[in-house]
């Protein structure tokens, strides 16, 4: 299938200030110089956000990145997990048409979202609410027929019954995802035969199914707002902090967030001393510093620095200053620039 840019795009992108946060945040899981390698949950985001990737998406990402747009594009053009036109404002319903769900009735789907839809996949329902396409195997093929709808799976589909769960979504309702003829999860219809056992304490659904119910957020796109960022990777010393939580929205599965972790650290800028060019013996290696690569280097050179004395004088507002020109925050914190440049500072003047 050829993936091409929709003829149509919107003219700019943003994340929302809390998924800025958090892509920002997913770029620090990868050593210096490998931040590109957060390209794909990035963009899965911005398809989160709006429901479809477009052009200033993969343009905006890239930048973040520091990614060429053709790699940008190159990306979101390879996986079919990136919809490359509009769907549906309400929903994407994704019908898995490989050989179990096709044996069981994957074939019956498809003809009710032709009807109901649209005769074509990927292309928007009359009212622009629904869209629609045949996919891969999604791995519920235990509860053959499925379909994927929005996040969530809704699976032991017949045409009725998916007609009656397209008719709930299109009356504002969310119906409970999981198997739609009364099984708990995949166990035999008839019931289970053993591990009866595990049968007691149990949920009211099976866990996926439980946890969409708790989440409320098959269809919603996602804001940043819905659970707290956590990046244990980064240990106590992160700024990649969430906002505070609206309390009316606090998640109902995912643990709350430390109160130093949700609140908000905001440190005024102030432009630390920079020069227009090195002194005549010539710019240190701020190389030396960790976590500073060529790239860095030169980023910070063009900034106006080019010796660690400079560094070593920064006070929490210039580090701000420089925090907030360099692609994401928290580096010079993390990786003790400070404390390094003060060393080779004391060093390079014994010589
Ligand atoms: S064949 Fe449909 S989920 Fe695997």
């Amino acid at each position: 299938m050829l993936r091409r840019l929709h003829k149509i795009q919107p003219e700019s992108f943003a994340f929302t200030p809390e998924n800025q946060i958090w892509a920002e945040a997913q770029m620090t899981k990868f050593p210096e110089g490998r931040q590109a390698s957060a390209i794909i949950p990035i963009l899965w985001r911005a398809q989160e956000q709006e429901g479809w990737i477009t052009r200033p998406a993969i343009e905006y990402v890239s930048d973040m990145l520091g990614l060429a747009y053709i790699r940008g594009l190159e990306v979101a053009s390879f996986y079919f997990m990136f919809q490359l036109q509009p769907v549906g404002s309400l929903a994407h319903i994704q019908i898995c048409g490989t050989t179990s769900c096709m044996i069981c009735g994957a074939e019956d789907l498809v003809a009710v979202c032709k009807e109901l839809i649209s005769e074509k996949p990927h292309a928007l329902s009359e009212d622009g609410k629904f869209s629609w396409e045949e996919v891969e195997c999604l791995g519920a093929c235990a509860n053959a027929p499925m379909a994927q709808i929005g996040k969530d799976y809704y699976e032991d589909l017949t045409a009725d019954k998916f007609r009656a769960l397209m008719a709930d979504f299109a009356a504002g309702k969310i119906p409970v995802p999981g198997p739609q003829n009364g099984r708990y999860a995949a166990e035999p219809l008839s019931g289970l035969t053993s591990l009866t056992e595990y049968d007691s304490g149990k949920t009211q659904y099976n866990a996926s199914a439980q946890l969409a119910v708790d989440h409320g957020d098959t269809i919603k796109r996602i804001d940043g707002t819905e659970v707290p960022l956590l990046t244990p990777w980064l240990g106590k010393s992160t700024t990649a902090k969430k906002p505070a939580a609206k309390k009316a929205e606090a998640p109902k599965v995912a643990p709350a967030p430390k109160k130093a972790e949700a609140e908000s650290t905001v440190v005024a800028e102030k432009k630390p001393r920079t020069m227009t060019a090195p002194r005549k013996a010539g710019a240190d290696d701020l190389k030396l510093l960790s976590g500073v690569g060529p790239k860095l280097e030169t980023t910070l050179n063009e900034l106006g620095f080019f010796h660690f004395d400079q560094i070593a004088k920064w006070g929490a507002e210039e580090v701000s200053w420089v925090d907030a020109r360099l692609k994401f925050k928290g580096r010079i914190e993390r990786d003790g620039w400070i404390e390094q440049a003060k060393t080779l500072a004391a060093a390079a003047d014994k010589k």
